[in-house]
């Protein structure tokens, strides 16, 4: 299992793209990493590709795969996280809102699900329409997960704005708000990073939280 190592600045997990080769969505992702490098911190990306890897999300189900535990794992040491989602439908997509899904194994953490963390949220969609209305559902969700959204969310108009290769976009302004949403979370695990608690026992040495009864100081999250 991969353990990461705090002492090389704060570690920024990314979670997004699409199952289609050269995702837009993963492009977007991949540039706001390199900006939240740009400010000092290390990245992980778990792209499309891997999202597909996950199955479904069954709260019953006391087993997680490996695929699973890696997700959970690395959201655990997370200082920050960054997710994008293309609109689908006027919503997030299933294999993004899969991901998320997966991460009620944090639920009875020290820090549950995403609480303290900051998370910057990006969006492509075709139009203007579903990039506001699924980037104000995708902070919902964060919200429901204790995240601290970023205050620049990045909506991407993929009509309009191309990403040609892994990491060029069309529009240099699309690129500056997307690296600015890296950058935001970079400094906010900066600034309060150091306030991390020491970090729970792996995985494999758990069970999954879903399949625990609930502890009262973690049911509030539920109401959202
Ligand atoms: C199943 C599906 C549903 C979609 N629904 C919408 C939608 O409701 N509104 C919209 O603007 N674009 C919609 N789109 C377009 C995608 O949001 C857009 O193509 C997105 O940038 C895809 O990202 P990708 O390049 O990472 O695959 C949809 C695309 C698919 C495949």
């Amino acid at each position: 299992m991969t353990r990461f190592n705090h002492t090389r600045g704060p570690l920024i997990v990314g979670i997004g793209g699409t199952t289609r080769a050269g995702s837009s969505t993963e492009r977007a992702l991949r540039i706001a990493l390199s900006g939240a490098e740009s400010a000092g911190a290390r990245t992980h990306l778990f792209g499309g590709a891997f999202l597909h890897s996950l199955p479904h999300y069954a709260p019953e189900s006391a087993t997680l795969t490996r695929e699973q535990r890696e997700l959970i794992e690395a959201v655990r040491e997370a200082d920050a996280v960054i997710i994008a989602t293309p609109g689908y439908h006027g919503g997030v997509s299933g294999l993004v809102k899969n991901a998320l899904d997966t991460l009620e194994a944090l639920r009875t953490d020290e820090r549950p699900y995403l609480d303290g963390r900051a998370v910057g949220c990006i969006v492509t969609a075709y139009g203007w329409q579903a990039t506001g209305s699924v980037l104000g559902s995708l902070r919902s969700i964060i919200h429901a997960l204790r995240g601290w959204p970023t205050p620049l969310g990045a909506g991407i108009n993929t009509l309009e704005t191309r990403f040609e290769t892994e990491d060029t976009c069309s529009d240099p302004k699309a690129a500056e708000q997307l690296a600015t949403v890296g950058t935001q979370a970079a400094t906010f695990a900066l600034a309060f990073g150091a306030r991390r608690p020491s970090a729970p026992a792996p995985l494999d040495e758990q069970e999954n939280a879903a399949a625990r009864p609930l502890r009262a100081a973690n049911v509030l999250s539920l109401a959202n």
